[in-house]
């Protein structure tokens, strides 16, 4: 891969010490309108009381069912929009408090790659234009004379052809297009992506191919993502560390292999389990519990515990107190990627034959140029839950409860409708 980018980065001790973002007790609630003229407005909470972090080059991956919230932390995450309460810091400043042009500064350095690539690219705008475009709004960073070429380059830098710089984006395959999509994402030389269901509308044979793509710009230029994906697959493969979202709120994270080897939170577990190439392998064999019922609704969530209507394991605290998220300890201080952890190897995630079908780019998809993370790991051990004292008042998540907590067969637990029991 031949770039002059430029951004690779050596964290000096200070950022090294504050995380690349950081997410302080944020919430973001929408206010609906009436449906009559009179009467109190609906409020959404789509956010409640979310607190993470992400170093430098790390990703953390955001796992939860759809209406959970996680776009909604992406965009906040990404500036587009200001949290109702909490705080975002980005390399330690909290970024509601910046002023225009730091403002300016730090959009430049957080880039969001959308869903659906087709709709996020102006049909009727050359794809040159389309990526350079971020030089316009950000002057000064390249030269008009440089810009051509600084184009051609980052096309070339994800697998597109320079010279199909004048064509339109229909003439380009779904995964060309989300190429394109990177392409204009990583041009103004980000430290954070966010990648909000990057890949969930590619066929399945292009999706691994992107993946890898994104993997491997990330190993080159040493970026942190924020990789919100449905595909658990995926996230494992891709993430550091995992965050599971319900209702709006994070109920546990922890380092990917941890997560999913040791899971700690029933809804961690029932997602988990209904991954079928996850339920299996790796020492673990995992029962498949079908949650009960839909996620309630945002608008008048349960009280307590807000999974507390679909939990078998829920007792009458759980309605009164709310819980903490899980946190799941790595065995390392350091980011929790598998590399620290000492897996040593790395995988690309496998990618099918078939190449990208509209033949309008020159370079075909590549499957084995540069590698991604292992995600064939093997199971962890001395992995513990950990437990601050008084953050989690839930039986079903004092330690000792649970691995048997986990191993609960579908039939094990009463099934409940949110109904039932609110
Ligand atoms: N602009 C908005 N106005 C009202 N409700 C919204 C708005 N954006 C998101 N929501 C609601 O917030 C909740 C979380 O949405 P979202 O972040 O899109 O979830 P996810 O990406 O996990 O599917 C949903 O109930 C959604 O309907
Ligand atoms: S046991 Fe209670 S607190 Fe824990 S996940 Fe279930 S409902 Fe929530
Ligand atoms: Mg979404």
């Amino acid at each position: 891969m031949t770039t002059t980018m430029t951004h690779t980065r050596t964290a000096t001790a200070a950022e090294a010490a504050t995380p690349l973002l950081e997410l302080r007790h944020v919430s973001r609630t929408y206010r609906l309108k009436r449906p009559l003229p009179i009467g109190p407005h609906r409020i959404v909470s789509a956010l409640d009381d979310v607190s993470l972090r992400l170093g430098d080059g790390e990703t953390l991956g955001v796992i939860g069912e759809s209406g959970c919230g996680k776009s909604t932390l992406g965009r906040i995450v990404s500036g587009l929009e200001a949290p109702s309460s909490g705080q975002v810091l980005f390399s330690g400043e909290d970024v509601t408090r910046l002023g225009k042009a730091e403002r300016k500064e730090m959009r430049r350095n957080i880039q969001l790659i959308f869903q659906d690539p087709s709709a996020s690219l102006d049909p009727r705008k050359t794809v040159g234009r389309i990526v350079g475009e971020p030089f316009e709004i950000h002057r000064g960073l390249v030269s008009p004379e440089r810009r051509r070429a600084k184009v051609g380059e980052l096309l070339e830098l994800v697998g597109l052809n320079p010279d199909h710089a004048d064509r339109l984006p229909h003439q380009f395959s779904g995964g060309q297009q989300q190429r394109i999509g990177i392409a204009r994402g990583i041009a103004l030389e980000p430290r954070l992506l966010v990648c909000d269901e990057a890949v969930s509308a590619l066929d399945v044979s292009v999706r691994a191919q992107i993946v890898n793509l994104l993997a491997d710009l990330q190993r080159e230029f040493g970026m942190s993502y924020l990789f919100i994906a449905h595909d658990l697959q995926i996230v494992e493969h891709m993430s550091d560390r995992i965050l599971t979202m319900y209702l709006g709120r994070v109920v546990e994270t922890g380092p990917t292999r941890e997560v999913y080897e040791n899971t700690s939170h029933p809804y961690t577990g029932a997602l988990l389990s209904a991954a079928p190439e996850l339920r299996t392998g790796r020492g673990i064999e995992r029962e498949h519990v079908v949650l009960s019922g839909d996620p309630p609704s945002p608008i008048d969530p349960p009280s307590g515990c807000r999974f507390r209507t679909r939990c078998w394991m829920a007792t009458e605290i759980c309605a009164t107190t709310v819980p903490q998220p899980v946190t799941i300890a790595g065995r390392s201080s350091g980011s929790g990627r598998p590399d620290d952890a000492g897996s040593g190897e790395s995988a690309q995630l496998g990618t099918a034959s078939a190449g990208e079908d509209s033949g309008t780019a020159s370079a075909g998809e590549d499957s084995g140029s540069a590698s991604a993370r292992d995600a064939s790991s093997t199971a962890s051990a001395g992995t513990t839950a950990a437990q601050p004292a008084g953050t989690h008042t839930a039986a079903c998540h004092f330690a000792a409860e649970v691995p048997a907590a986990l191993s609960l067969t579908t039939t094990a637990h009463p099934t409940t409708t949110p109904e039932e029991t609110r």
